[in-house]
This record gives C-alpha cells, structure tokens and sequence, in this order.
C-alpha cells in the first residue's frame, strides 16, 4: 500500500526537523510505501533527514512553466532537485481556492512527467454534486480533462487520488461501497481511455477525513492502492499509529 501524507501549509522547517527525528526512526518497521508531501521549503530538510530510509518526499504543488518570469512560482526541476519524486496536482484546495482548472492541471502533469515526477492527481466530487447523483460524471470530466495527451505508458507515474470535497477535513467519510464504486469508475475510465491493463493497473488511493478510528474500515475497500492523508499525518506517533492499522 502507498500511504501519503499531505502536510499541507503545516510545518516550519523547524518543525519538519522534529517531525521527521520521530517518523524515520521507525519507519523501517513498516512494508508500506511512505510518501510525505511537505512544503517546498521543508524539501531540502527532509531530503536531508530521509536518505537511505524508505521514506519518499512529494510537493504539494508545481508551476506548470519550466522557467523563467513567473514571480513566486516554484518550478518541476526545482523540487526534483530539493528531493521530492512526487508531487500532488489538482488538490480540491488549489481548485477552490487558487482556481485551477483542468486545462491547468493537464499541464501541470505534463510538467511533472517532463521533470521525472511521479503526479497524484487529485479529483471528487461536491456535496451538491453526490447529492444530485453525479458523482460518476464528475470523476470521468477530471480524469479525461486532467489526462488529456498523456500516453498510456506515462500512467505508471500518475497516481490516481480520489478525495471526495465534502470528506476533507470534515471528519465524514463515504462508505465502503461508495469509496469502490467510485474507484471502479476510475479503473473504467482508464481502462475505456487506454487499456483494459491501464484500467487495472493505475495506482489509486483515497483520501478525506482518514484517521486512526477508521482506517481498518477503510481498509476493506478492495480495489484500493492506498491512502492519502491529510491532518491525521501532523502528529508523528498518531500517524505512525495509522500506518500501522493498514493492512498489506
Ligand atoms: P484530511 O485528511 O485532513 O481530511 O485531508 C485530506 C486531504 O485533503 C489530503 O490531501
């Protein structure tokens, strides 16, 4: 399984320090892949503290330019560069808030892939939208539209996340059933846009609202590849907890 943790903007430097003096210790203790998304400015101190460990650095975030007069942007080669082999695109945060759409996030993918970046492409849909049942078509709209031009054999460094908005943050999760069927669209979609094999084998993992309490829950949910994990990756011993509450 890959466990991911979203960091989001928590976490100094400093801060990181301390975070990671207490993960990596332990973190030989566990078969899982552990990806951490920090912020950009906590790269360099991770990739520091995390060499020679199974631990994995990812972005939160990257510049869909490669270079250049783009004040405040952070650019794919730079945080290749700062540790990271992972970098999470199209976070329902980034698109509420910073207003990115899809077009946007179909380059920034193909800016990642440019630059070796393994992408976790974020999608879910809305209270609204599950509500009027069109859960389906939201995923199919951010899979195609994020996808666009992306060759079959770029997949394998695109993880699929599936984060429904109104999990997030909110301490409510779907069911089981729910959390499948949604993955199962993934998989048909993927696999109606490439291959059969494509639609098996692309990675996919769920978050919201993922915690200590319900991650055995979670966990039972078949077709899954992993989980991504928002405030419950904050606390170290809480997170390594979790970690250790997901079966193989
Ligand atoms: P929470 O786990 O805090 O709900 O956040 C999920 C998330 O947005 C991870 O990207």
């Amino acid at each position: 399984m890959k466990i991911i943790a979203n960091l989001k903007m928590n976490k100094t430097p400093s801060q990181t320090l301390d975070y990671f003096m207490n993960i990596v210790p332990k973190s030989s203790d566990f078969k899982h892949e552990l990806i951490f998304c920090v912020p950009f400015t906590s790269l360099t101190i991770g990739k520091y503290l995390t060499q020679n460990t199974n631990i994995q650095l990812g972005a939160q975030n990257l510049s869909d330019e490669d270079e250049g007069a783009c004040t405040g942007e952070i650019s794919g080669s730079m945080i290749k560069d700062a540790g990271a082999n992972f970098v999470i695109i199209g976070h329902s945060e980034r698109r509420s808030k910073f207003k990115e759409n899809n077009k946007l996030i179909n380059k920034k993918i193909k800016m990642a892939l440019k630059n070796r970046l393994t992408s976790i492409l974020c999608i879910g849909e809305s209270l609204a939208e599950k509500n009027t049942l069109k859960t389906a078509d939201v995923l199919k709209e951010q899979l195609e539209e994020g996808l666009k031009g992306i060759y079959e054999n770029e997949l394998e460094n695109i993880i699929i996340a599936y984060e429904p908005i109104w999990a997030i943050g909110t301490g409510k999760i779907p069911t089981v059933k729910e959390i499948s069927n949604s993955i199962d669209v993934i998989r048909k979609v993927i696999a109606q846009d490439f291959s059969l094999n494509a639609g098996k084998n692309i990675c996919v993992v769920y978050g919201g609202s993922v915690n200590n309490k319900n991650i055995s829950q979670i966990s039972k949910v078949k077709n899954i590849n992993g989980f991504l994990v928002g405030g419950a990756s904050l606390e170290p011993s809480g997170f390594l907890q979790l970690i250790t509450s997901v079966s193989d």
